[in-house]
């Protein structure tokens, strides 16, 4: 079988490098790809949001399994497309995807599924939102959370501690800084507690978890200076014990099914469910209708499936037949940026290192990297995903620093505290 991978970035990397180590896979394709996937897979210059090129091109080479890496395109309805053109892919339709696409259509599913989540209200015009924000906070608040509806790559929402923050964020949200998706504004109750985030693959019938993970969103060490699009991840997160587990199987992964089967939505992949574990149990924050970048590099590290096999039973409704194995220990991925993101960065330096990183025991991701001139340089905020596996935390944390140490281009940057949540629990 051909398989193709949608997407640019170190989740389609690791989803390509594994895809092309399925036994039964001759070829991957991934569009558009960089210059670390084009060593697992031949790399197809088509753009995410190009539809209909996609299809034409899983048409004409006979590709037997597509797989969408980021949400814009499954969103925009690539499932629909291929499904009306009889092509096998994974991923929900784009009804379903609102689920990631609008918070609003996420919050009203969940309230309407028990699935448990902040306490919430929506406004649609600035005034009233501003009053609510005072009302809010003279009541006693602790903060308040202000999240654009629609897609907004991650810097839609305002965790206000206070009500000047949180009227800015109303303000933005109306005064169009996040487009369309600011039209509608969500305001959240805070939540406090430690975050993590699970993977569960459905076909609409069977839902199963993944391995839990937790993200690191923070630029700086000690999670300090600002949002990021995910500077490093590790897996299992501990935060995730037992109790946590049941709770997230039972109360959110299974009235989440029942939503689906419920509301007639068609989803076949995975969500992405980002919890914060609060002293009331877990709650949900958001469902993403896709893989998560780190996430996925340090919980499909883990994966001893043939994830080929996997995603296709996915795909045909048959995950009722699939049974995940992991391999026990950790795994940790530490991100290398480019200086300045996530502002502004200087591009186009040449990487060195790479060799000497795997023969340092990791396996090393690219997101951000291009060819010039035959060299591998840096062309984006997120370069590089530096990935290790150990028996523990501790023993993948040491694997991968030694491999981010091998690594260097000019102002490349990355957290040398990636999973110290995990550490401080004595792991
Ligand atoms: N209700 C909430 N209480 C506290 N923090 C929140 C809440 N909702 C979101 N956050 C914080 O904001 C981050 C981004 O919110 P999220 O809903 O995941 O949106 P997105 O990933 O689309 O930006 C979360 O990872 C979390 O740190
Ligand atoms: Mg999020």
């Amino acid at each position: 079988m051909k398989v193709l991978v949608v997407g640019s970035g170190g989740r389609e990397h690791i989803l390509c490098w594994k895809l092309a180590q399925s036994q039964g896979v001759e070829k991957v394709f991934c569009a558009p790809g960089n210059a670390g996937i084009a060593a697992d897979a031949e790399c197809v210059d088509i753009a995410v949001t190009d539809l209909n090129s996609l299809a034409d091109f899983a048409e004409k080479n006979q590709i037997g399994l597509t797989m969408v890496g980021p949400e814009v395109p499954l969103c925009e309805g690539i499932v629909d497309v291929f499904k009306q053109r009889k092509l096998r892919i994974f991923g929900p339709d784009k009804q379903a995807a609102q689920l990631e696409g609008s918070k609003i259509f996420a919050k009203d599913f969940m309230r309407k599924y028990n699935i448990p989540t902040a306490g919430s209200e929506v406004f649609t015009e600035a005034a009233p939102a501003i009053a609510y924000v005072r009302k809010v906070f003279a009541d006693g608040a602790k903060g308040l959370v202000v999240k654009a509806d629609g897609l907004a790559a991650g810097k839609g929402v305002i965790v206000a501690a206070t009500a000047e923050e949180a009227i800015q964020g109303v303000n933005q949200c109306f005064d169009g800084e996040f487009g369309a998706a600011g039209k509608r504004v969500l305001m959240e109750e805070c939540l406090f507690g430690e975050e993590a985030s699970i993977f569960a693959l459905t076909d609409g019938t069977t839902i199963i978890p993944m391995a839990s993970a937790q993200d690191h969103k923070r630029i700086g060490d000690g999670d300090s200076g600002p949002n990021t699009g995910g500077m490093g991840a590790y897996s299992p997160a501990p935060v995730v014990d037992d109790k946590v587990m049941a709770i997230f199987k039972n109360e959110i992964l299974g009235n989440f099914l029942k939503g689906l089967q419920a509301e007639g939505l068609y989803y076949r992949g995975v969500v992405f469910v980002g919890l914060m574990v609060t002293e009331q149990g877990p709650k949900v924050l958001e469902f993403n209708v896709r893989f998560g970048d780190p996430e996925t590099q340090a919980v499909l590290l883990r994966l001893e499936n043939n994830l080929a096999e996997v995603l296709g039973k996915v795909a045909d409704a048959k995950l009722n037949e699939v049974e995940l194995r992991w391999t026990p220990g950790a795994t940790v991925c530490v991100v290398m940026a480019s200086g300045g993101y996530p502002g502004n960065y200087n591009k186009g330096f040449e990487i060195s290192g790479f060799a000497e990183a795997e023969a340092a025991g990791t396996k090393v991701f690219h997101a951000g990297t291009a060819f010039k001139n035959g060299k591998i340089v840096n062309v984006g905020g997120r370069v590089l995903g530096v990935t290790a596996k150990g028996a523990t935390i501790r023993e993948a944390i040491d694997t991968v620093y030694k491999g981010v140490k091998k690594i260097s281009w000019q102002d490349a940057y990355f957290r040398s505290d990636i999973g110290h949540r995990a550490l401080k629990r004595g792991l």
